[in-house]
C-alpha cells in the first residue's frame, strides 16, 4: 500500500509511523505543517528509509493535498490542532486545520477514490457526571463543549456525511486520552513529569477532580491497525484504555513515582473555563467486532513514558 499519513510529526502520528514501519513495508508519505507541536526527531529512526517521504504542507491546502494524495491507497488523518487551552484563546487555527483540513482530505478521497481513516477524540461526546455508571458508546449523542471538541465533532460529521452522500470509504475512531513518548510538554502527563524532574511546580486546574480515560499510545496504534485491516467502511469505533483516573490522582501518582512529595510540587490554579468534568468510554464494539483490546498496563506505560522524558532531559534536549 501507499499510505498518506497527516500530522505524522506529532505525538500519535509519529508513534503510528514508527509502529507501522516496523511491521510493514508500505510506502509512507508524511504530510505535516510542522506547527509548534511537531518534532522531526519523533520520526528520526525511519526518516532515512527508502519507503518514507516527508512533505511539509497544510492539509487545508488543496493543491498540496491533491499532489500527495492522488497516488495513495489510504489516508490516515492525524493532523489537527489539539490543545484545548489554545482553542479557548484562539479558535481560528482549529477551524482551519480540524474542519477545513478534513474537508480538503475528504474531497481528495472522493476525487481519487481513496480509503480514509479519520482520527478523532472522545471529547466529541462531552462530559458525563463523576458518579454516573453510563459510558459513551458509538450511538451516544455528540455534545462537544469547547472549541477544540466542537471542531473535532464537525470533522466527524463531515466524514460521515461524505460516506452517506458520496459513498467514500471512510472509518472513524474516537479515542480517549493518549499518553506515551513524543507527546508535547504542554499536555498533562509530560508536563507533570518534566516539571517534577526540573523541580518546578505542577499546575492543577481547579481541584483536579476531572476524570479522563487514559490509553498507552501503542495500544491506540494497534487499534488503528485493526480498523484499517478489519474495520467496516462507514463505521465509527470507540477506543478506550479502560483506565479512568481523576487528574489529581494521576498527578500524585506520577510525582510519587518520581520520589517527590506531591503536596510540595502541586500548585492549584484557576480552573479552565468550561472544563469537562469526566469522559467515560466503552470500547466493547471494537473488542467484539475486531478483537482489539488494550494490552499495556498503566504502570508499565507510565514507566516507559517517564523514562522517555527523563532521557530527553538527561541529554539536555530542549523540551
Ligand atoms: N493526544 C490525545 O490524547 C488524543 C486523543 C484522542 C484523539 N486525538 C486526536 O489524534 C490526532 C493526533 O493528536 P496528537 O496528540 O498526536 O496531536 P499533536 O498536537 O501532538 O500533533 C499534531 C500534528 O499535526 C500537525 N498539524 C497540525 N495542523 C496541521 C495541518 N493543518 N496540516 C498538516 N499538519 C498539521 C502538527 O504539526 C503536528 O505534527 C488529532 O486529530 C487529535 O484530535 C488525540
Amino acid at each position: 500500500m501507499r499510505i498518506l499519513i497527516t500530522g505524522g510529526l506529532g505525538f500519535i502520528g509519529s508513534n503510528f509511523i514508527n509502529y507501522w514501519m516496523k511491521a510493514h513495508s508500505d510506502m509512507i508519505v508524511n504530510l505535516d505543517k510542522v506547527t509548534y507541536a511537531a518534532d522531526y526527531k519523533n520520526v528520526e529512526s525511519v526518516s532515512k528509509m527508502s519507503n518514507y517521504t516527508f512533505v511539509r504542507g497544510d492539509i487545508a491546502d488543496k493543491n498540496i493535498v491533491n499532489k500527495v494524495a492522488k497516488d495513495v491507497d489510504l489516508i490516515i488523518n492525524f493532523a489537527a490542532e489539539t490543545h484545548v487551552d489554545n482553542s479557548i484563546s484562539n479558535q481560528s487555527p482549529f477551524l482551519r486545520s480540524n474542519i477545513m483540513g478534513t474537508h480538503v482530505l475528504l474531497e481528495a478521497a472522493r476525487k481519487y477514490d481513496i480509503r480514509i481513516h479519520h482520527i478523532s477524540t472522545d471529547e466529541v461526546y462531552g462530559p458525563t457526571n463523576l458518579n454516573s455508571k453510563k459510558k459513551f458508546d458509538e450511538n451516544s449523542r455528540y455534545n462537544p463543549k469547547n472549541p477544540y471538541s466542537a471542531t473535532k465533532a464537525a470533522a466527524d460529521h463531515l466524514v460521515n456525511s461524505y460516506f452517506n452522500t458520496y459513498g467514500i470509504k471512510s472509518t472513524i475512531s474516537n479515542c480517549g486520552n493518549n499518553y506515551g513518548p513524543h507527546q508535547h510538554v504542554e499536555k498533562l502527563i509530560p508536563k507533570t513529569i518534566v516539571n517534577t524532574l526540573k523541580n518546578e511546580t505542577v499546575p492543577v486546574y481547579g481541584s483536579g477532580a476531572q476524570a479522563r480515560d487514559w490509553i498507552y499510545v501503542g495500544d491506540h496504534c494497534r487499534a488503528i491497525d485493526a480498523i484499517i485491516n478489519y474495520g467496516k467502511i462507514g463505521e465509527t469505533y470507540i477506543v478506550s484504555g479502560g483506565n479512568e483516573l481523576r487528574n489529581i490522582d494521576l498527578i500524585r501518582k506520577i510525582i510519587n513515582s518520581l520520589g517527590k512529595d506531591p503536596s510540595s510540587v502541586i500548585k492549584f490554579v484557576k480552573d479552565r473555563p468550561g472544563h469537562d468534568v469526566r469522559y467515560a468510554l466503552s470500547s466493547s464494539k471494537i473488542t467484539r467486532e475486531l478483537g482489539w483490546k488494550p494490552e499495556v498496563p498503566f504502570e508499565i506505560g507510565l514507566e516507559l513514558t517517564i523514562n522517555y522524558y527523563r532521557n530527553k532531559l538527561d541529554r539536555s534536549v530542549n523540551i
